[in-house]
């Protein structure tokens, strides 16, 4: 199996210019979901996301030589331009652990930047977004060094393998279109350790998707995705669930190839509603939906029977709602939203995002 451990990328400081590296990337949405994990950072069932175009992270690094001797990671962090001390930490123990993948990490005064594009408190996870930024920002970094990574493709595969370590779901931003994250038979080249993209295995209708996403409450999370992870183990449904995700998958697949919006819609909301289950079966068990989750659930189900529109919802770990529906359904979609469910929305926002054309490098 690849670990990318290579003690030979080290640099000669004197030699050394400053510079910089900046990546835009995008968040995703998983239609099969990652809920579970074990060692470090594997998944327990595989995944499928879609790529968003407009919720995305970008992050600036800058680097110089370090002056004097220093064996640990120099860094200073901020975000919008404002140091963050809780984000610094995060970022800081994510390099850490990253310094055997590149040691030259040791080297250099880092400068870093992100900014997301969604609102900051919208209560969107933005973890899938600023990790696959900052991965593919090392992975450049590298190139920049010592001309490694001149092939695209393996350098998105490093790059999403360094973003798991990140965040598991991070792992697939790094792609556009469609990205599977985990080892299944249905895939060749599928890999618990990096994401790889499906785009060419999915009919052109996923590729325009929207998205809209519906702030039904933009509070912090009352338990973390690190936490609902973790709370998986000891979970009397794990197991089942690990095989439902599989077979989810199963029946995805040929409908993502075929063009059944249908059947994906309807994997969306079972694996969208089994991840909420999850959590209430946890223990201690926990509740993340809202009153106006349920409600605007409703009312996108009683739209999709009268309207004959395939518009399907999904949720991540967290009381927003996520609606899929292909471009064609977009105006009269959009004008359902603003009368029915913008009342049910925190200060009436919704974002407006579809399937995008993955990260770009600044
Ligand atoms: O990548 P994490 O650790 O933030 O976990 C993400 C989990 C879900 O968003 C709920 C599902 C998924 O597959 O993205």
């Amino acid at each position: 199996m690849i670990d990318y451990i290579d003690s030979n990328l080290v640099v000669e400081t004197g030699k050394l210019e400053a510079g910089s590296v900046s990546w835009r990337s995008p968040s995703n949405l998983a239609i099969v979901k990652y809920w579970g994990k074990h060692g470090r950072q594997l998944p327990r069932n595989p995944s499928i996301s879609f790529t968003l175009e407009e919720a995305y992270t970008t992050t600036v690094l800058k680097y110089a030589p370090k002056k004097g001797v220093d064996h640990g990671i120099a860094l200073t962090f901020t975000f919008d331009g404002q140091p963050k001390p809780d984000f610094t930490e995060k970022v800081k123990a994510f390099l850490d652990q990253v310094t055997g993948i590149f040691p030259f990490l040791k080297q250099l005064e880092l400068n870093i930047d992100s900014s997301n594009s969604f609102p900051h408190s919208s209560g969107i996870a933005s973890s899938a977004s600023s990790m696959s930024a900052l991965a593919l920002c090392l992975c450049s970094l590298e190139h920049e060094l010592f001309d490694t990574l001149s092939n695209d493709d393996e350098f998105r595969k490093k790059a999403s393998y360094v973003a798991r370590l990140g965040s598991g779901s991070a792992s697939r931003s790094v792609f556009a279109g469609l990205a599977l994250w985990g080892k299944t038979g249905e895939v060749l080249d599928s890999a618990d350790t990096y994401a790889i993209s499906i785009q060419d295995k999915v009919h052109n209708t996923f590729l325009n998707y929207q998205n809209a996403i519906l702030l039904i409450d933009q509070s912090t999370k009352s338990v973390s995705s690190r936490a609902g992870h973790s709370l998986m183990n000891g979970n009397p449904y794990a197991e089942p669930r690990y095989q439902q995700a599989r077979q989810n998958l199963h029946r995805l697949l040929p409908a993502l190839q075929s063009g059944d919006q249908e059947v994906v819609g309807n994997i969306l909301e079972q694996e969208a509603l089994a991840l909420h289950a999850l959590m209430m079966a946890s223990n201690p068990p926990y509740l993340l939906m809202k009153p106006n989750t349920i409600a605007a659930i409703n009312r996108v189900q009683t739209f999709r029977q009268e309207s004959k529109h395939p518009v399907y919802f999904s949720l991540d770990a967290g009381p927003n709602l996520h609606l899929l529906y292909p471009e064609n359904s977009k105006s009269a979609v959009e004008s359902f939203i603003t009368s029915e469910l913008v009342p049910l929305c925190q200060d009436g926002r919704w974002i407006k995002d579809r399937v995008g054309k993955g990260p770009i490098q600044l």
